[in-house]
């Protein structure tokens, strides 16, 4: 096995799949790892679906657009949960709760938590030598997964993750500098870094074995933020009952 941190720098996003299923032993280690994540206050404010239905994955697959959410070798979805946490109020005590339940605080504390629970996960994966890719496009249609999955009021999915054994190996995709990450004491705008990395990157996607392209990292931001996306996500995430106020 590799140690801890081999695997965390050997990390890429697999997005093709052999046809081997996980076993549920990996599944269960997976999940155990996850679980094993730090919570904000004990909360413990995410639930994980493991997808099994193939009509499911099919549906999913659409919405993400992408093939591997169907073929791979186990597909999870990570969901915010506040309804656990508050599953036994009363009534009374969950009509006073309300308005602390449904702030942006509790939007963050239980995606942060949904999120740290997930990377256990990827590492746990990758430390079996599995492959993983996070998908974030599985809110191409929100609301339709959060009906898929039967989410109660106060759940919302916020990304699936595919797990298998890979059948390609891409490059290691490079990281902005520390310099421009890690600053002491204050924030410094990194601008000659991020210049550096624009041309690190320019040359890593015109030399990659797949995929090549003439871009760089700032262009790919700019184009990113030009275009909106997902703008239908904000009254989702309010109609659930999350970051209201
Ligand atoms: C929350 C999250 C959502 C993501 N969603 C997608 C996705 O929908 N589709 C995809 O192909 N990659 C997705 N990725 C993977 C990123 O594109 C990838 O991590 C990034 O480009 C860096 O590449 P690497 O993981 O190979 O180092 C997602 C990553 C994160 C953390």
């Amino acid at each position: 096995m590799q140690s801890t941190l081999e695997t965390i720098l050997n990390h890429r996003s697999i997005r093709k799949f052999k046809n081997t299923p996980l076993t549920s032993e990996q599944i269960d280690t997976i999940i155990d790892a996850a679980q094993h994540a730090s919570t904000s206050s004990y909360m413990m404010a995410y639930t994980i679906i493991g997808i099994t239905d193939p009509a499911k994955k099919e549906e999913l697959s659409r919405i993400s657009t992408q093939p591997y959410v169907k073929q791979n070798g186990h597909l999870l979805v990570f969901c915010a949960d506040l309804y656990k946490p508050i599953s036994k109020a009363s009534e009374e005590e969950y009509v006073k709760m309300l308005p602390n339940l449904e702030n942006s605080e509790h939007f963050l504390v239980s995606s942060i938590d949904a999120a740290l629970a997930a990377q256990n996960a990827a590492l746990a994966a990758e430390s079996l030598g599995l492959g993983i890719c996070f998908l974030g496009s599985l809110r191409n249609n929100m609301g339709r997964v959060d009906e898929l999955l039967h989410l109660p009021k106060h759940v919302i999915p916020l990304f699936g993750m595919a797990i298998g054994v890979p059948d390609h190996q891409p490059e290691i995709k490079p990281r902005l500098p520390k310099e421009a990450v890690y600053f002491e004491n204050e924030y410094r705008h990194p601008q000659n870094e991020i210049d550096a990395f624009d041309e690190k990157i320019s040359a890593y996607y015109q030399s990659r074995s797949s995929n090549q392209r003439k871009d760089t990292w700032s262009d790919q931001m700019r184009r990113r933020f030009l275009k909106p996306i997902r703008m239908d996500v904000t009254d989702t995430v309010q109609q659930k009952g999350f970051n209201k106020r």
